[in-house]
């Protein structure tokens, strides 16, 4: 991959031609002893042989190159959550793509398409839970700010109902935006924030495979800050957004101190300041 800095019309050739089955970045489905998590475009990566196909040893450099490459996503957006994902993880400076399922460190209720931590399994793709975005937008074969704002709203409605232990603060509300953003701009638009639906995302979410036969391609213009907070700013203001109370904490890592201990503190800091 050294001659990408080179040759980039080159380099692109060679990452379009060759996500052919079959070949070195085709589209080839875990095996049972492969490691694989609660984000849909990083399981697509191992899937596809942009990280390792077992999900293990991933690195912070190796996932920001891949994002890169396949999604066009400027390394800067990036390295704050990837970070983050070495939290979750007893080596120093690797991740496996199951580890990132440590609730509260990235990991956050009222996902798109897993179930909550406390109620079931928050790691792995489920249908049900998926169908709210699916069936969104009706009428139309596109997702946009206005959908990707009803379906958070929607989502989190549910989960206030059936999870007795939501944790809903700012934190949970920026990324779970941040991730509706990424969906909008990675399979669609970043500027106009309309991503195709059924040939695209939801085939990205529900087979974790690069819609590549379907016609899609990275995008054009790089996604850099700037346009993905943008983009993450308005599905914000289209989602209605109200907490469910507490303060945002965050898990130090797998064997941290008990999440609920800081809960509890926290709970305890906002009755104090509530009451002012
Ligand atoms: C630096 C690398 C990344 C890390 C460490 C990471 C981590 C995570 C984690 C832990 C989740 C689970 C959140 C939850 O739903 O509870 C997640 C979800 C998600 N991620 Fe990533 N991610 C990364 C890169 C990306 C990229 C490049 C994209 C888009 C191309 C993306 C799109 C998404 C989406 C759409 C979800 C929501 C899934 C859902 O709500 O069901 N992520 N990611
Ligand atoms: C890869 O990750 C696994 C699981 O974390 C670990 O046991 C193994 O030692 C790692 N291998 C390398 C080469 O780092
Ligand atoms: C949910 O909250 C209850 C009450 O605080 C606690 O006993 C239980 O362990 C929590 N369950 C999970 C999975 O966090
Ligand atoms: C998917 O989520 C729904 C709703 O929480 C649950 O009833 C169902 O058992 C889950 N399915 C699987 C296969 O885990
Ligand atoms: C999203 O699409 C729906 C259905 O076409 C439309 O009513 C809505 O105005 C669109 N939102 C935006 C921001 O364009
Ligand atoms: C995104 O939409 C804008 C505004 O309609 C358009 O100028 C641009 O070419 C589109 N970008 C891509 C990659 O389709």
């Amino acid at each position: 991959m050294h001659f990408s800095s080179l040759l980039p019309a080159f380099s692109l050739f060679v990452i379009g031609a060759s996500a052919c089955p079959g070949s070195q970045y085709g589209f080839i489905p875990p095996k049972p002893t492969d490691s694989r998590g609660p984000c849909p475009a990083l399981n697509a990566l191992s899937n596809h042989g942009y990280l390792p196909r077992d999900g293990q040893n991933i690195t912070i450099r190796s996932v920001l190159q891949a994002s890169l490459d396949v999604y066009n996503i400027d390394p800067a957006v990036l390295v704050g959550v990837a970070k983050l994902g070495l939290l979750t993880s007893n080596e120093p400076d690797t991740f496996s793509l199951s580890d990132l399922a440590l609730h509260e460190v990235i990991e956050f209720d009222a996902s798109l398409s897993r179930e909550d931590f406390a109620i079931g399994d928050n790691n792995k793709f489920n249908e049900t839970i998926f169908e709210t975005l699916a069936d969104a937008n009706p009428g139309v074969n596109y997702y946009n700010i206005t959908s990707a704002g009803k379906v958070q709203e929607q989502r989190l409605a549910i989960s206030e109902r059936t999870n007795p232990n939501i944790t809903n603060t700012d934190k949970e509300f920026g990324f779970r935006s941040f991730t509706s953003a990424l969906y909008l701009a990675v399979l669609g638009n970043v500027t106009t924030g309309v991503a195709p639906k059924s040939i695209f995302v939801q085939i990205w979410f529900r087979e974790e495979r690069l819609p590549y036969a379907e016609g899609w391609q990275r995008p054009e213009k790089i996604l850099d800050p700037t346009s993905v907070s943008t983009l993450t700013g308005a599905v914000q203001a289209a989602s209605n957004w109200v907490t469910s109370g507490g303060c945002p904490y965050l898990r130090q890592g797998p064997g941290a101190a008990p999440t609920l201990d800081s809960q509890a503190i926290c709970k305890q800091l906002d009755s104090l300041t509530r009451g002012k």
